[in-house]
């Protein structure tokens, strides 16, 4: 399965969901995860994201690997998103900031 990564936090582009085919992308109010249980591996939603929050599952960074977990939990409990949604007004302003994992709102 693919993984999306802290960097999406606060940022919430969205343009991964538009492409994928399965539409196996959850939201939540400010990040998105993927369900690895209907992720097909096809990588196409990787070159789409602007912040590079999405990786295979075997190349997750190390420092990033509670993200597998993280996306399976929060998948069985957000909704699906279909449709690219606007994203946060301030998103461009969080694409380089590190250390965002306390601010993923659940
Ligand atoms: Fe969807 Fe393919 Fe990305 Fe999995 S790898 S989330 S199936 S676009
Ligand atoms: Fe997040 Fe990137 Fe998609 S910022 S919503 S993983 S395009």
């Amino acid at each position: 399965t693919y993984v999306v990564t802290e960097p999406c936090i606060r940022c919430r582009y969205t343009d991964c969901v538009e492409v994928c085919p399965v539409d196996c992308f959850h939201g939540g109010p400010n990040f998105l995860v993927i369900d690895p249980q209907t992720c097909i591996d096809c990588a196409v939603c990787v070159p789409e994201c602007p912040v590079e929050a999405i990786y295979p599952d075997d190349e997750v960074p190390a420092d990033q690997q509670g993200f597998i977990e993280l996306n399976a939990q929060l998948a069985a409990r957000w909704p699906v998103i279909k449709r690219a949604e606007p994203p946060p007004a301030d998103a461009d302003e969080w694409m380089a900031v590190p250390d965002k994992r306390d601010l993923l709102e659940d």
